[in-house]
C-alpha cells in the first residue's frame, strides 16, 4: 500500500486552551475553511469543550477528539474521564500518551497501553503519541526510545484493532519550541515507526497505519512535511488555535 492509499489526518490538539464558548467560535471559523478538505480533519479539545464542539461541528466534516481517557469503565478515579463518557456524547478520537502527560503527569508506557486498549474496546480511535527527548536524540538512542514506546504502548493491541490506531511522532524537543524537525528527520522516524509496526504485525498492517508528525508544524512548513512518504498528516498544537493557519495545514495535506 502506498501513501496515496492511506488516510491523511490533520488533527488539532488544543491542549488547555479555549473555553466552551471560544471553542464554538473557533470551530465556526474553521468549518467553512476546511469544508472541501481531502483529508480527515479532527479537533481534540478539553473535556468541558467536547459537548459544545460536537454541537458546533454537526453537519460538517470535522470530527471531535478528547485529549485523554481513563482505562476503567467507572470508579474512584478523581479527575479522570472514562471512554463511555466520551462515546456517549459522540467523541470519535482520543489523544493518548502525549509527551505533556508523560512529562508533567506521570504517564508511563504502561498507562498509555491501558488507556489505548480501553479506548479501542470502546470504539474510540486513539492517536498514540511517541517521541524522544532532546537528550535522547543527542545520545543517539531515538530509535531505541521509539521502538520501546511503540512496542509497549501497543502491547496486546490486535492487528484488527491496529486499523483504528493513529500514531503521532512528536519529538519532544520540537513541541511548542518553534523548532520543527526537518522534513527528512520526520520522515526518517515515521519510516522507522512503520518498520517497527511491520515487525510487530506485518507489512500490510503497517502500511495501512496513519502516522502523523507533530511539533511546531504550521502553515509555513506543513507542505514539505506532509509531502514525505511516511508522514500522513499532522498533530498540531499552537497553529490549530488559529483558524486560517489550521485551514492552511489542512489544505497542504489535501493536495
Ligand atoms: P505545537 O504544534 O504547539 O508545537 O504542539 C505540538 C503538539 O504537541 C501537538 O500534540
Amino acid at each position: 500500500m502506498d501513501k496515496a492509499k492511506r488516510k491523511a489526518i490533520i488533527a488539532g490538539n488544543w491542549k488547555m486552551n479555549k473555553t466552551p464558548k471560544e471553542a464554538t467560535e473557533l470551530l465556526n471559523a474553521i468549518a467553512p475553511l476546511v469544508a472541501d478538505a481531502d483529508c480527515e480533519v479532527i479537533a481534540c479539545v478539553p473535556y468541558v469543550d467536547l459537548a459544545a464542539a460536537i454541537e458546533a461541528t454537526k453537519g460538517t466534516n470535522i470530527k471531535i477528539g478528547a485529549e485523554n481517557c481513563h482505562w476503567a469503565a467507572s470508579g474512584a478515579f478523581t479527575g479522570e474521564i472514562s471512554t463511555g463518557m466520551l462515546t456517549e456524547i459522540g467523541v470519535e478520537y482520543v489523544v493518548l500518551g502525549h509527551s505533556e502527560r508523560r512529562q508533567y503527569f506521570g504517564e508511563t508506557d504502561e498507562t498509555v497501553n491501558k488507556r489505548t486498549k480501553a479506548a479501542l474496546a470502546a470504539g474510540l480511535k486513539p492517536i498514540v503519541c511517541v517521541g524522544e527527548l532532546l537528550w535522547e536524540r543527542e545520545c543517539n538512542i531515538t530509535e531505541e526510545v521509539i521502538a520501546r514506546q511503540i512496542k509497549l504502548d501497543l502491547w496486546d493491541v490486535t492487528e484488527e484493532e491496529l486499523k483504528n490506531v493513529v500514531i503521532a511522532y512528536e519529538p519532544v524537543w520540537a513541541i511548542g519550541t518553534g523548532k520543527t524537525a526537518t522534513a527528512d528527520q520526520a520522515e526518517e522516524v515515521c519510516a522507522f515507526i512503520r518498520a517497527q509496526l511491520a515487525k510487530l504485525y506485518n507489512q500490510d498492517a503497517a502500511d495501512a497505519v496513519t502516522i502523523q508528525y507533530g511539533g511546531s508544524m504550521n502553515d509555513g512548513n506543513a507542505d514539505e512535511l506532509v509531502s514525505k512518504t511516511n508522514v500522513d498528516g499532522g498533530l498540531i498544537g499552537g497553529a490549530s488555535l488559529v483558524a486560517e493557519k489550521f485551514a492552511a495545514i489542512v489544505k497542504a495535506a489535501s493536495k
